[in-house]
């Protein structure tokens, strides 16, 4: 593995995808000066990035086995609030970030032990999480259903809105300059004697003196990689449904998590549930036990949500590695980089990847947090894999 970035003069860049990594990336690099070409197959930020539901639920996601990860995640945690004033100050456009926080609450005696088993582990690892019962859960929220019998409370864990980030990065990527190439496919990435040459695209090859693989659930399908920078990252479905509140009366302020669901309370009345977890490619296709099951796991939790509107479904594909953990950093490909693999936790890790992929293309120096990440952790028998659920 090179660890050496091409930091001498500045690079060009092609980043293949347009998500919320490849476009952050694209902002960062183009702003420091690269020549930055970013191609995407579609339209930018129309896929995980649109589709997720923008949690940064670093406290209440953190499972037994994944304590690299979670220290990851709380990094950029911390970092968020910082890189949304940032962004949002320089986009002028309101990211939707909220710091209410989230709520778990379970509903019967079973998933009250499960939960109190999850809060014991969460609190081994530290975390500043608080134990409720279901009156003081109602406290908070008095919505939630009488039969939730305890809760667990996170002041930490808040949301953005992932539709407005993604118009941000794009508007912050375009006006540094980048070069954005939509229905634009890459086919393959060029690679001769260990070095990347560019990308093949339909339209064209471009040359380029870094290629940044930021192409989600679609990163493994591209041609030319050796397989030892060949990212294991899989499509992972999730129904998803869009409810309407009244903004001036809405019936929840946190996140709020059950048994099955999440429910994700925007300004705008915008309620979203989600998600199903379904390991089916990229089938695109809701279906009514998708949705008849998060409506309701939703109720159960929040009976009011029986009255509001249905705005709005959609499906959404996560990217998903092997151990579940993202691919981060340079590969044995020189000048080859990745920034994929992010599972679900592609919101809560922008921060983080946007800024230390962009440095270590910038400086050739990977930040330490980013190590334990690389595509090597898959091939190199002297590295253990991070996330340990298979
Ligand atoms: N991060 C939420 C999900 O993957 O459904």
């Amino acid at each position: 593995m090179s660890l050496t970035g091409p930091s001498k003069s500045k690079p060009s860049v092609a980043i293949i995808g347009g998500g919320l990594c490849g476009l952050g990336v694209g902002w960062r690099l183009a702003a420091a000066g690269c020549a930055v070409d970013l191609f995407e197959r579609d339209k930018v930020g129309k896929s995980a990035s649109w589709a997720a539901a923008g949690m940064l639920a670093a406290n209440v996601e953190a499972e037994s086995g994944e304590e690299m990860l979670l220290a990851l995640d709380l990094e950029s945690q911390r970092q968020w609030p910082a890189f949304a004033t940032e962004l949002s100050a320089h986009t002028g456009i309101d990211l939707g970030y909220r710091d209410e926080g989230t709520i778990v609450v379970a509903i019967d005696r079973d998933d009250a032990e499960a939960l109190r088993f999850t809060y014991d582990y969460q609190k081994t690892q530290g975390l500043d999480i608080e134990w409720m019962t279901g009156g003081q859960a109602r406290r908070l929220e008095p919505h939630l259903s009488p039969g939730v019998t305890a809760a667990v409370h996170s002041t930490l864990d808040h949301q953005v809105d992932n539709r407005q980030l993604v118009v941000a990065l794009e508007k912050a990527c375009r006006g540094a300059g980048a070069v954005i190439h939509e229905d634009t496919p890459v086919t393959a990435v060029d690679i001769s004697g260990h070095k990347v040459k560019g990308v093949e695209t339909a339209t064209g090859t471009y040359r380029a003196d870094v290629v940044l693989m930021a192409a989600g659930a679609w990163s493994y399908d591209i041609d030319g990689l050796p397989p030892m920078a060949r990212p294991p990252v899989r499509p992972l479905k999730g129904q998803m449904l869009g409810l309407r509140m009244d903004p001036r009366a809405p019936i929840v302020d946190h996140v709020v998590w059950g048994p099955g669901i999440y429910i994700v309370p925007r300004r705008s009345g915008h309620l979203i549930l989600g998600a199903t977890v379904e390991d089916k490619g990229f089938d695109p296709d809701m279906t009514a036990g998708g949705v008849f099951r998060l409506l309701e796991a939703a109720w159960e939790a929040l009976p009011q949500i029986e009255e509001l509107p249905l705005d709005e479904m959609w499906v959404g594909f996560r990217p998903t590695s092997r151990d579940d953990a993202p691919i981060l950093g340079p590969t044995s490909v020189e000048g080859l980089v990745m920034a994929t693999g992010h599972h679900r936790n592609g919101i809560l890790l922008a921060p983080i990847t946007i800024d230390g992929v962009s440095d270590f293309i910038l400086n050739g120096i990977l930040d330490p947090a980013l190590t334990p990440f690389s595509i090597n952790r898959f091939y190199d028998e002297t590295k253990s894999e991070t996330g340990i659920r298979a």
